[in-house]
């Protein structure tokens, strides 16, 4: 089989500009449930896309963990190349990819972190393994070997210090808010469906994009 014979045909839906509604964030809400109903494995992972301050894009997946205010967010070492990146650009571009309903959402937005006391609640909810993971590893930082992280790991959990494990500084909530958001559905014949939203003075221009 050859690479370029690899091509499949979108059947499972469509998309009109009456059925996206007015919000995209609202509309967005409405797949996100549709794909966690429909069992897509990791529904809430998406890629983040980030540009260094040269211009130099760089991608990578994280997990959704909320949706308000029309701002996605995700949590993340602020350390990262991902977080030196948002520092010094803060417009970043998210996108969920749902092979299993042959849909595709876009977002571009722009980063903030969250505050304090919300990394910290979020942090506190997460299992003590991710939370020991999150403290001892340099996230982006080059490493001598696995054993240095199995090392740091092993004698941060059995320690006593393991009961009061408290959020790094370094790590933390970034909250996106959305200023352009596409929707897409496969179709027959690659005639497929593309919504566009944009924020023109604060109120969202809806447009059908050719695909
Ligand atoms: C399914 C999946 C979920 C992930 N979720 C996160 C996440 O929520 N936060 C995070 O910092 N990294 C997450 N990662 C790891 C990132 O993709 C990436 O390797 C890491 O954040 C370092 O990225 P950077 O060096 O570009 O900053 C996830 C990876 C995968 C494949």
């Amino acid at each position: 089989m050859k690479i370029s014979d690899i091509r499949l045909q979108y059947e499972k839906g469509s998309l009109n500009e009456h059925t996206v509604g007015d919000e995209p964030l609202v509309f967005f809400e409405k797949w996100l449930h549709e794909s966690i109903n429909a069992a897509v494995q990791e529904p809430t992972a998406m890629v983040l896309s980030t540009c260094d301050s040269n211009g130099c894009p760089s991608s990578r997946v994280v997990l959704l963990k909320g949706l308000a205010d029309n701002k996605l967010h995700f949590f993340t070492n602020y350390l990262s190349l991902k977080g030196n990146q948002i520092d010094s650009n803060n417009q970043v571009a998210l996108l969920f990819f749902w092979p299993e309903l042959e849909r595709q959402v876009r977002f571009i937005g722009i980063a903030s972190k969250i505050s304090e006391r919300d990394s910290d609640e979020y942090f506190n909810s997460r299992p003590i393994e991710s939370r020991v993971g999150a403290v001892i590893s340099p996230q982006s930082q080059v490493i001598n070997d696995r054993s240095q992280l199995e090392t740091a790991y092993i004698r941060l959990i059995e320690s006593p210090e393991v009961e009061t494990i408290r959020r790094p500084e370094h790590w933390g909530g970034y909250a996106v808010t959305i200023i352009e958001a596409e929707f897409w559905q496969g179709r027959p014949g690659r005639l497929h469906d593309r919504i566009r939203f944009r924020n023109e003075n604060n109120a969202w221009v809806k447009e059908r994009l050719a695909p």
